[in-house]
């Protein structure tokens, strides 16, 4: 679990230790009671959206990314040799329909930086797999796209999509425009994904389109950071009109 393995894959898979496990049981246990009417096919999509929201605010009140970065001190420090962060306040929570409904809700491959500034190049993202997560229904990458080179290797066409600016699918992460990427060569997706392990990317490692290939929701938690020192600003977020970041030192 390097960094040198990080920047050269794109990605590491980090062993739940302890922590992590008792972490992930306890959001676990926050969202059973949810899980069924997160699962039933009555609520439309915008209640949908308020309902993963509240769970998501749930999940920020009592376990939020600053919580997890002290509870690993050791193991950030060790990776990257730094103990001075600027992270994502807060994380989103994934809640992914079976890609068989009509409306998955599914972001498209991406990077970081087709949503913010050019510094976000040096971004990573922590990906935690909660409940019933598995290669059916996991995140999907592109294997050393980190490494690719736009018009080069892959060119976009910008869409906006069916979410609203301040709605609650844009609190819980959905994007109101998205980027369809094209690439010059063929490539194949691949999941991001190994049981009981959390997953630290590049946010350069095009990744996304979670296809669900099973009948229940997939849920996960996302944030972003990176190195204090890499970060130029704060910018605020549209969704929340909060900072999107926060410093710490481990
Ligand atoms: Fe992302």
């Amino acid at each position: 679990m390097s960094l040198q393995k990080l920047k050269k894959d794109g990605f590491v898979y980090l062993n739940f230790n302890k922590d992590i496990k008792n972490y992930v049981h306890e959001i676990n246990k926050l969202i059973e009671p949810y899980f069924k009417k997160i699962n039933s096919d009555k609520l439309k999509k915008e209640n949908y959206s308020k309902l993963i929201f509240e769970i998501q605010s749930k999940i920020n009140k009592t376990f939020p990314p600053e919580f997890f970065f002290n509870k690993n001190k050791k193991l950030f420090k060790k990776i990257f040799k730094n103990n001075e962060f600027a992270i994502q306040h807060y994380f989103y929570l994934r809640a992914v329909k079976p890609s068989i409904k009509k409306d998955s809700n599914s972001v498209n491959f991406h990077r970081e930086t087709f949503q913010g500034s050019d510094f976000y190049k040096h971004c990573f993202n922590l990906w935690i797999p909660l409940i019933d997560c598995s290669k059916k229904n996991a995140v999907q990458y592109f294997p050393y796209s980190h490494k690719f080179k736009k018009y080069l290797d892959f060119d976009y066409t910008e869409n906006w999509t069916k979410v609203r600016k301040g709605s609650y699918s844009h609190k819980i992460g959905s994007l109101y425009k998205e980027k369809i990427l094209t690439f010059t060569k063929k490539v194949n997706p691949k999941r991001l994904y190994k049981k009981n392990h959390v997953i630290l990317f590049s946010g350069e490692l095009i990744h996304g389109n979670a296809t669900n290939m099973t009948n229940k929701v997939r849920m996960s938690l996302d944030m972003r950071f990176m190195l204090k020192k890499f970060m130029k600003k704060n910018p605020i977020q549209t969704a929340n009109k909060k900072k999107y970041f926060q410093e710490i030192a481990l």
